[in-house]
């Protein structure tokens, strides 16, 4: 069996390979300034904003987020996981995939250690949990109570307590075999070079754990119970935190909604926990940092609809400006952002306990379209009386719709400037092109974009190599093996259909109008309905692009699994197996209720011998059925 490709092998890989070869393999592009730019593979665009850097090894797309470097160029343009994306690229340069056998044992080591660490996270949340039931806990279960919280929800959020003791947890995760110095690496520990001694990062505080999308638990936030400071101790960064990345309370979101269509972006941990109490359950935090191009790519994987919660003064307008910024290279056609600015010394905490619950979803709904806050922020302290003011307004306009990718929503913004600047759009168009800045520079804040995606590349790395674990974990799931199996494993309908439309996407389009037909309870149904939602928006036209809506989530592994299977029906009699697979579901979705189909075998069983044993039987189990119920 093949083992774990080695980081050293990637790194020489990488090292010698050019990502603008790569792309340009598959994407014209043309040198402009530094860098190469091109039209996005990953989103529909007219004009280019996918660039990619020969220094920095990275591609870039402004119009949907997209970046990396070049193996995950090759894992999302040619749907490849990870070890075959190293294989192809391999090959390309001529090199022979080294595998870790006895070559670098401390490759096995690294593993065994991520593994611990994960594992650690999980005991040490169970201890804190327990710690909060148990005496010791006491006062920190009555803080919870003064908060308003009931149990429900701290078992929800599976919030926990850290005793005020300096080795509490040291000794139990010593006791469970786990070294100090994973403990430290994990953030848990903290050691003092000086002494050399070490002690529990979190002592008296109330645990909040932070999950990830499969809830396992990756660090935690911890508050103290009085005033003293810092109000707030987070995880530093570990090999599986990133603040810039994750979001507090998106696991729970997808927890408590089946379907979820928009998520609510608050500030704080106690903001999140609150609004649940009061029933609002798609509410999420970053952490302590102000958003980043990474968390709204995460946020957009799940809903089509965000909306941001700012407090009502001037470092809440400030942070909604630079949330502006960030978002609009991530508006693409069928996404929404809307702005909600509470009032002066509000949180949602406090406001959702004075107002409610409809109060507050009131709010939500009446929030600011981005649209309306782009104009209204470009007409602060502006006189739009005065030729002056207008100039200004119009360019500050500008400078942002040349941030939005091509689209509906560009075109609409354009026309919307227009009317009210007295300008004639065509203008606009000149401007936009004469001072169109395809390459990001310093002062525009695609530098920063551009540093984002640097920054988060290097935890990409990590981010494949643990891809790269997973692989090994799971040898079944290998290319050849998924092929091997493929005509034997039986599909149901909805997952028929998905491999259908992964492999031709535009066959949505033949698709009844509603979704009556695709019922969301049976395998695969939901998914099923998403994607047809997603391909009818006409959102995304190719199967590498909608793959790569759904990257990173349970979907997507489910996406990625379908669309490995070979299709082996013929091009010309797929749109009508599609017909016939959706009329089929449509029979079975129209099945009779439990008494209707009481009465038809009633009414069948009255000519003798008429009832097979089968139906006997079911008709036996009905009437027990229908009996129970009455
Ligand atoms: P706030 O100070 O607004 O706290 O910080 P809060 O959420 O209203 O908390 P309560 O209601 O007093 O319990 C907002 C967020 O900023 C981060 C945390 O993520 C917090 O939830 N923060 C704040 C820190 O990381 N450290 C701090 O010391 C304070
Ligand atoms: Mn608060």
């Amino acid at each position: 069996m093949a083992g774990q490709i080695s980081q050293r092998f990637i790194d020489d890989l990488l090292a010698r390979t050019d990502i603008v070869d790569v792309v340009s393999e598959r994407v014209q592009l043309k040198k402009s300034g530094r860098n190469h730019s091109g039209l996005c593979p990953f989103h529909q665009e007219n004009s280019p904003s996918f660039t990619v850097s020969h220094d920095k090894q990275f591609y870039h797309c402004f119009g949907c987020g997209a970046h990396g470097n070049a193996l995950r160029f090759l894992m999302e343009y040619d749907n490849l996981r990870f070890p075959e994306a190293v294989e192809q690229l391999a090959s390309r340069a001529g090199m022979q995939v080294e595998r870790e056998g006895g070559d670098d044992p401390g490759a096995h080591q690294r593993r065994q250690k991520r593994e611990e660490g994960v594992n650690l996270l999980e005991l040490a949340s169970r201890f804190f949990r327990e710690r909060l039931a148990l005496g010791g806990g006491r006062q920190a279960r009555e803080y919870l109570e003064r908060r308003g919280l009931t149990p429900e929800v701290i078992r929800d959020f599976g919030i926990g307590y850290a005793e005020d003791e300096w080795e509490a947890l040291k000794r139990y995760l010593l006791q469970q075999g786990i070294s100090e110095a994973v403990q430290v690496e994990y953030g848990l520990l903290v050691h003092r070079e000086e002494s050399g001694r070490t002690y529990d990062r979190f002592r008296d505080r109330v645990m909040f754990p932070i999950r990830d999308w499969k809830g396992r638990t990756i660090a935690f936030g911890g508050r103290v119970l009085g005033d003293a400071k810092p109000k707030y101790l987070n995880s530093p960064e570990t090999p599986v935190f990133h603040k810039g990345r994750e979001l507090y309370g998106l696991f729970e979101a997808r927890q408590a909604n089946r379907q979820l269509s928009r998520l609510l972006v608050v500030e704080g941990y106690m903001d999140v926990v609150a609004l649940a109490q009061f029933g609002i359950r798609n509410a999420c935090a970053t952490l302590g940092t102000a958003l980043t191009s990474d968390h709204l790519q995460r946020l957009f994987r799940l809903v089509d609809e965000v909306v941001f919660c700012f407090d009502g003064d001037n470092a809440g307008r400030q942070a909604a400006r630079r949330s502006l910024q960030t978002a609009l290279p991530a508006m693409i056609d069928g996404r929404q952002v809307r702005f909600l600015f509470l009032p002066e010394g509000e949180d949602p905490d406090t406001l959702v306990r004075r107002e409610g619950r409809e109060a507050f979803e009131d709010r939500v709904t009446c929030a600011s379209p981005l649209s309306e806050f782009l104009f209204e922020q470009a007409a602060e302290g502006r006189d739009l009386k005065q030729v002056e003011g207008r100039e200004r307004f119009v360019t500050a306009v500008l400078d942002a719709l040349k941030r939005l990718p091509e689209g509906v929503l560009k075109s609409l913004l354009l026309k919307e400037l227009s009317v009210r600047s007295g300008i004639e759009q065509s203008h606009f168009a000149d401007w936009l092109s004469t001072h169109a800045k395809p390459a990001p520079s310093v002062d525009d804040g695609g530098y920063e974009a551009l540093m984002v995606s640097a920054e988060s590349d290097a935890e990409a790395g990590s981010a494949m190599a643990a891809a790269a674990d997973r692989d090994i974990n799971r040898p079944q799931r290998g290319f050849a093996a998924s092929r091997a199996g493929t005509a034997t494993l039986a599909l149901s309908l909805p997952a028929r259909i998905l491999h259908l439309l992964l492999h031709e996407p535009g066959l949505a389009e033949t698709l009844p109008e509603t979704l009556d037909w695709c019922p969301p309870e049976v395998p695969d149904g939901r998914l099923c309905r998403d994607v047809v939602q997603l391909l009818r928006a006409g959102r995304y036209r190719s199967p590498q692009v909608l793959l790569a809506h759904f990257h990173g989530s349970a979907d997507g592994e489910r996406l990625d699994q379908l669309a490995r299977r070979e299709l082996a029906i013929p091009r010309e009699v797929r749109a009508s197996e599609l017909e016939s697979w959706v009329r089929h579901l449509q029979r079975e979705s129209e099945r009779l209720t439990p008494a209707e189909e009481y009465r038809q075998l009633l009414a069948k069983s009255r000519q003798p011998g008429a009832l097979s044993a089968e139906e006997k039987q079911r008709l036996r189990e009905l009437i027990g059925k229908l009996t129970a119920g009455s």
